[in-house]
């Protein structure tokens, strides 16, 4: 069997007070361009999924969270056709500072109700029912 490159990458779904979910959408230049994601990114080598989440949370949209307010919600396992994709998905509905796009990206508060309506990447949709049935 050929070797399957396994990427860890943790994301998450920050809630605000009015049970709206922050989407980034991804910018020109990256893979999978224009879709929109949870925001988080790549698990650093000795990272913990949580040490990570408070990191990219951090760089890319300028927000402080700390761990007593990340819960896991469940897991997305997608084979992508260079490699394998291991992405928790995590909640998060308490932080510190204003969501404001630090390199570049689009962002969007979006209700359960129009999710489906932000095209995202396979890895992420089947992520969906889980947030739904949480947010209903
Ligand atoms: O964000 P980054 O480019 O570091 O993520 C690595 C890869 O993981 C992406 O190329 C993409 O294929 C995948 N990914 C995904 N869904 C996300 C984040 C990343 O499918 N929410």
């Amino acid at each position: 069997m050929a070797d399957i490159k396994l990427t860890l990458v943790v994301a998450c779904a920050l809630i605000d007070a009015d049970k709206r979910v922050l989407l980034a959408q991804r910018p020109e230049g990256k893979a999978l361009a224009g879709l929109w994601e949870f925001p988080g990114g790549k698990i650093e080598p000795g990272e913990r999924p949580e040490q990570t989440l408070i990191r990219e949370l951090h760089e890319e949209i300028g927000i402080t969270v700390s761990e007593p307010c990340l819960a896991p919600l469940t897991f997305a396992s997608h084979a992508y056709e260079t490699f394998h994709l291991l992405m928790p998905l995590y909640i998060c509905r308490r932080w510190e500072g204003l969501a404001v796009a630090r390199e570049g990206q689009n962002l969007a508060w979006v209700r359960a109700s129009k999710l489906r309506d932000y095209p995202m990447p396979p890895a992420d949709i089947p992520l969906l029912p889980h947030l739904m049935d949480l947010l209903l």
